[in-house]
């Protein structure tokens, strides 16, 4: 229909409008279909359904661009990584993949270390109480602290102050985008503003700005002096003969020093600094808290998958309490598993985009110039034809047999090809780290039947009723 397409056959209620696209998309795979195509409001949109499509469009070095669904969160996150396209988001990459390199991630494992254990003590009073409680927002919360730190270098505290006005606005800023893009008629700007979400929308966004604004002048006056101190003492140092720390080995490690090292340059502005900062800020918590999320979920319906866990754990830790350290992360091989395969049910990024700038010949199809592609991880890793154990949850599909005998793009919660995920590695440390802490001290087990806490397929995959479980002390 016009200015409708097909929204207008959609549910409206989120819960149902996700048992509707998991009925359609079933029939469709049943059927060994490759692509469907919706309209939503004026866009045609072509859902990919097969492994062999995917491939092809996520390994193009010429299909780049993101489609129309993130336009709401470029007033946020700018051109940064995860909007930009063509030769700006071939620079940006090549200039931030160092970033993320092991040496980096591996100094990150103390704040994932320290911050879980927060997060221990902050849920620990509703051990032995037998209280259902939700305990995502306590998850939330602490990936939250974990990304302000590590990409800015500094805490919010969101464990233990929870209403921070940042953290409350971050929550709301991925709810209002969310409502955007799901509702054409809201891209129509008087119906946006009469709605009142424009506005809310326009005044939360400077809240959140501000502060990474803020939060940046402030680590560039102290990265600054730091700088000036250094080649001062290099200076004398060499006037005495005594070797001194360079600059890079004495460089404290947030993604932010390391923006600001590249900024000194004269490679970044101050805007594009704040605009990478903040894309990580939303990359980089929600999707992470999603995960962890799920695999405790999972876990409290699985006890024999979670004594393994809890038996990985004892033979790495025993008893003690000693902080995690990366290597104790390369022997979590078990939990791991359990992480992956919580990630294949309930992939954190449900969904991801490609705009057609031309037309693209995708094997044996050829999608037309202006269609927006879709990736849907959540319809591929549920299907049938690909997956030994497709129902239900289990670790060993993630064994060294299960890897090899799979299609390679049957499993993508991180994308794949040029425009993957540049935190992957990132994610999976940190959610070992506090998972590994959780399990340390607690076991978990819930009430509600897995199956009846929904996906809701948001712009992160969140369960449509919490996650409410009951934690009991093991020691
Ligand atoms: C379980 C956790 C995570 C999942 C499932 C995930 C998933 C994804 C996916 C599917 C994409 C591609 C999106 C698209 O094509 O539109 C992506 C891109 C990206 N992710 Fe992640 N992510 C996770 C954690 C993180 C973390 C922790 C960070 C940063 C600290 C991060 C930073 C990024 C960035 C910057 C991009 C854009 C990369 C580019 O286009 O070159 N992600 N992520």
């Amino acid at each position: 229909m016009p200015i409708l397409g097909s929204t207008w056959m959609l549910k409206w209620k989120i819960t149902e409008l996700t048992e509707q696209l998991f009925e359609w998309v079933s029939v469709f795979t049943a059927e060994n279909q490759g692509a469907i195509s919706v309209w939503v409001g004026p866009q045609p949109m072509v859902i990919l359904l097969r492994p062999d499509y995917i491939k092809a469009l996520l390994e193009s070095n010429i299909v780049l661009t993101k489609g129309t669904e993130y336009e709401i969160m470029k007033n946020w996150l700018g051109l940064g990584l995860l909007l930009s396209t063509g030769d700006k988001w071939r620079n940006r990459r090549k200039l931030l993949t160092p970033a993320f390199h092991f040496s980096i991630l591996n100094s990150f494992v103390s704040i994932y270390d320290k911050e879980a254990q927060i997060f221990i003590q902050q849920i620990g009073k509703y051990a032995g109480t037998k209280e259902i409680f939700d305990i995502f927002p306590f998850i939330k919360r602490c990936a939250l602290d974990i990304i302000c730190e590590t990409s800015m270098g500094t805490k919010i505290n969101a464990q233990t102050n929870h209403n921070h006005p940042y953290v409350k606005g971050v929550r709301r800023m991925n709810v209002l985008s969310f409502m955007y893009s799901r509702m054409p008629w809201m891209w129509i700007k008087p119906i946006w503003y009469a709605s009142g979400y424009g506005g809310e929308y326009d005044r939360t966004l400077k809240l959140v700005t501000d502060f990474t604004r803020k939060v940046i002048e402030e680590r560039k006056k102290e990265f600054l002096e730091k700088q000036r101190k250094i080649s001062e003492s290099t200076e004398s140092s060499h006037e005495n003969g005594i070797s001194m720390p360079t600059k890079s080995n004495s460089r404290k490690s947030a993604f932010l020093d390391l923006l600001l090292s590249v900024q000194e340059e004269g490679l970044l502005t101050d805007e594009d600094i704040r605009e990478e900062v903040d894309t990580f800020m939303f990359e980089g918590h929600d999707t992470t808290s999603s995960g962890m999320g799920w695999t405790l979920w999972c876990l409290a319906h699985h006890p024999k998958h979670q004594e393994r866990v809890i038996q990985e754990l004892d033979e790495v830790f025993g008893d003690s309490e000693r902080p995690c350290t990366p290597d104790d992360l390369k022997e979590l091989k078990y939990l791991e598993n359990c992480i992956k395969e919580a990630m294949r049910l309930f992939p954190p990024v449900p969904m991801y985009t490609r705009l057609m700038e031309q037309d693209f010949e995708c094997n044996d199809i050829t999608i037309p110039k202006g269609a927006t592609v879709f990736v849907s991880p959540m319809v591929v890793h549920r299907s049938i034809s690909l997956w030994q154990k497709c129902q239900g949850y289990h670790p060993e599909n993630f064994s060294e047999e299960f890897n090899l005998q799979r299609h390679p793009f049957a499993y993508i919660p991180f994308s794949a090809g040029p425009r993957n995920c540049i935190g992957q590695k990132f994610a999976l440390m940190e959610e070992k780290t506090v998972l590994s802490w959780f399990f340390r001290h607690f076991k978990v087990e819930a009430e509600l039947p897995m199956m009846e806490n929904y996906p809701l397929l948001q712009v992160i995959t969140v369960p449509s009723r919490g996650f409410p479980v009951k934690i009991i002390r093991r020691k």
